[in-house]
């Protein structure tokens, strides 16, 4: 059993949260629950940063004592993670008098240690950032940060000794390839080291900020707030109070940041760790931003979209799903509600809710809801079969990589595969036809499919992939183990419920027909063929390609191995053709691929998109373009 503990920022309690700290601590509960999905011993902290002076601002500008203010404001967050959904295993305040206490022991040890000194400074001083900049650091006389005006500071502080771990960071950056991921984030860092560190002023004298940790060795200063917020990652877990438990949890194995905070991270606190003589973090992650329109989403910028409205729209799990499946962890995303309606309607409502209410239909009307037994399977079923269990792998390789957003495009891509699996093998025709084993295998391949798709999203989608196992007569229990996916699950006396669509269509209001006509419509097309938006259309990128080679693939009968030019690009890809096409006539052609599609293993032979093809009964002609174009245009 591996360990896992993870922890998230400590947001300021100076607002109410918006998306962007939703997705952080959405992303911590996915991993969190991922990792106890495969048996590690896994930790969750997330909480609240109070101290300093955005929040002292925040409570002034409500007439409010301070910790009233953070009393009444922290509840906000406490409460959005309920309603999300969110596992921590613990929520710290730095408020908290353990927390506290646990600072202060740093602080004198550092102290008493020489680590930390007193002198005079002059800096300037960025009320926003709450930090202090050289005449050097500025930037056109501004702040280097966020561009806004400083204030020239000359006061008494006190020091922490950073500069002198520069070289020692540097190295340990250069030497921990996981330390700072992604690694241009890294780069960021080492690029920042390339100058002259400086050490970090860590008080702030009371006559100026008065909302902070009392220095333990000078009653006249508080504690910089940052010092005292990084901290909660060791004082949440035990350390000076609980060494066992300490001992158990650090080092972190991921700390989540957004890239706002990269420095204050990446710099600041291994060096205090360092200091300390504590082991670093395996992995500092940072994130992009969610913007909306090109800017970030912020407070300070007022363009924020509450989760608490977007959840209200479209429930918990399509949100927590949403920001997953659209943020490629390292990069910005785009918020807007249109992204939102569009991929919930076609991931969600048409893809995997729609192969569920299939099957679910089929199966009753097949057996009366029992699920049925599988006779022999044939390469069709074999082929969806693997599908998922490449989505699988993906999905833990992703997991390693925090390329979540990869794996669960490859569990939704098996559904798809699922729902053109049910076109193919046509089940309502299978029973019209009375070949009733054939039938039940189709219909048991796909529950099984439709299972290990609801193991596989429920931490993602935790109450809905519950919901999804009900419908087939699995407890929410039973959908746990990621790491007993790969084992034989017995559906004997499992029965198919009749279920309200777990994902019902967004319809945006100027769309809205009239409630009796959208009833008709629906009753009539099983199986149905659902309407894509232009942006589900344009996620697909088509190609035109050159047919370099074919050959067969053996024991594979129906299947081709194509080399492919897609305009100085090659690509191997498998296809479905053989029965049409004989490999030698196919060299010279120019054709249509998907080239965006997922890589998938078909037969051991790796495929890297797909050729288009139109069908009529067994018979396929491939699609082809009018007249000569290079290879690799784009088709659209
Ligand atoms: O910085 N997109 O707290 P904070 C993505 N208290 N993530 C975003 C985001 C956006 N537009 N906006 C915020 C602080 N976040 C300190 C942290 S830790 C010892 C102290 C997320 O309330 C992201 O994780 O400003 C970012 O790093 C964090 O919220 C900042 O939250
Ligand atoms: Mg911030």
């Amino acid at each position: 059993m591996s360990k896992f503990y993870v922890t998230t920022p400590i947001y300021y309690v100076n607002d109410r949260p918006h998306i962007g700290h939703a997705y952080t601590t959405v992303l911590a509960d996915v991993l969190a629950r991922y990792h106890r999905s495969l048996g590690d011993d896994t930790f969750f902290l997330t909480g609240t940063d109070e101290h300093g002076q955005k929040v002292e601002k925040a409570a002034a500008k409500r007439g409010m004592d301070n910790l009233a203010h953070c009393d009444e404001t922290v509840v906000r967050f406490q409460e959005l993670w309920k309603k999300l959904g969110i596992t921590n295993d613990r929520f710290i305040r730095t408020t908290q008098d353990f927390h506290v206490k646990v600072v202060q022991q740093v602080l004198q040890n550092l102290f008493d240690r020489g680590e930390i000194y007193k002198a005079e400074y002059t800096g300037w001083y960025c009320v926003g950032d709450e930090r202090f900049f050289t005449e050097k650091d500025l930037v056109d006389g501004k702040c280097p940060e966020c561009g806004r005006e400083v204030q020239a500071i000359k006061e008494s502080n006190y020091f922490f000794r950073m500069s002198k771990y520069q070289d020692w960071l540097i190295d340990y950056i250069k030497t921990h390839p996981d330390f700072i991921l992604p690694a241009f984030r890294a780069n960021e860092t080492l690029g920042f080291l390339k100058k002259p560190l400086n050490d970090l002023c860590i008080s702030r004298p009371k006559s100026r900020l008065a909302w902070g940790i009392e220095l333990p060795f000078d009653k006249d200063y508080v504690c910089y707030v940052w010092f005292d917020a990084l901290l909660n990652y060791v004082s949440g877990v035990g350390y000076l109070q609980d060494d066992k438990t300490f001992a158990r949890w650090w080092p972190a194995t991921c700390e989540l940041i957004g890239k706002d905070i990269l420095t204050t991270h990446s710099v600041y606190w291994p060096t205090m760790l360092k200091a300390m003589d504590l082991p670093m973090p395996k992995t500092i992650f940072a994130h992009g931003w969610w913007l909306t329109g090109n800017a970030k989403m912020s407070k300070s910028l007022g363009n924020v979209v509450n989760p608490m409205d977007m959840i209200a729209k479209c429930g918990v799990d399509a949100f927590r799903y949403f920001l997953l499946a659209e943020m490629s962890p390292g990069n910005d995303a785009n918020f807007s509600e249109e992204t939102f309606t569009a991929r919930y309607n076609s991931d969600l409502a048409n893809d995997l809710g729609n192969l569920l209410s299939r099957v679910n239909k089929l199966t009753i009307r097949a057996t009366g809801g029992a699920v049925p037994c599988a006779g022999a399977l044939e390469d069709c079923d074999k082929e969806f079969l693997a599908e998922i269990e490449s989505a699988s792998a993906t999905m833990r390789t992703s997991l390693g990589e925090m390329k979540l957003d990869q794996g669960i495009n490859a569990v939704l891509s098996a559904v798809r595969a699922g729902n053109r699996y049910l076109e193919k093998c046509a089940p309502w025709a299978l029973a019209k036809e009375g070949k009733t084993e054939r039938l039940h295998t189709v219909l048991h391949t796909a529950a099984e499919v439709l299972r290990r798709v609801a193991v596989l999203l429920s931490p993602v989608m935790p109450e809905k992939m519950a919901a999804l196992g009900e419908a087939m007569g699995i407890h929410a229990d039973e959908l746990g183990a990621i790491s007993a996916l790969d084992t034989p699950f017995d559906w004997s006396n499992r029965t198919m419920k009749e279920i309200e669509p777990l994902f019902p269509r967004i319809v945006e209001e100027k769309k809205e027909e009239a409630p009796a006509k959208k009833e008709k419509k629906a009753e009539k097309t099983i199986p149905e063929m659902p309407l894509i938006t232009i942006e589900d259309f344009s996620r697909v990128v088509l190609k035109t390609a050159k047919i370099v080679s074919a050959e067969a693939i053996p024991d594979a009968e129906k299947l081709l191995k194509l080399q492919l030019d897609l305009g100085g690009e090659s690509r191997q890809i498998v296809a479905g053709i053989a029965k049409s096409y004989a490999p030698e006539t196919l060299i010279g052609k120019t054709i249509v691929v998907v080239a965006n599609l997922q890589k998938a293993v078909l037969r051991g032979v790796e495929s890297e998109g797909m050729l288009l093809a139109a069908k009529h009964g067994k018979e396929l002609k491939l699609v082809t373009v009018d007249g000569e174009i290079p290879a690799g245009c784009r088709i659209g």
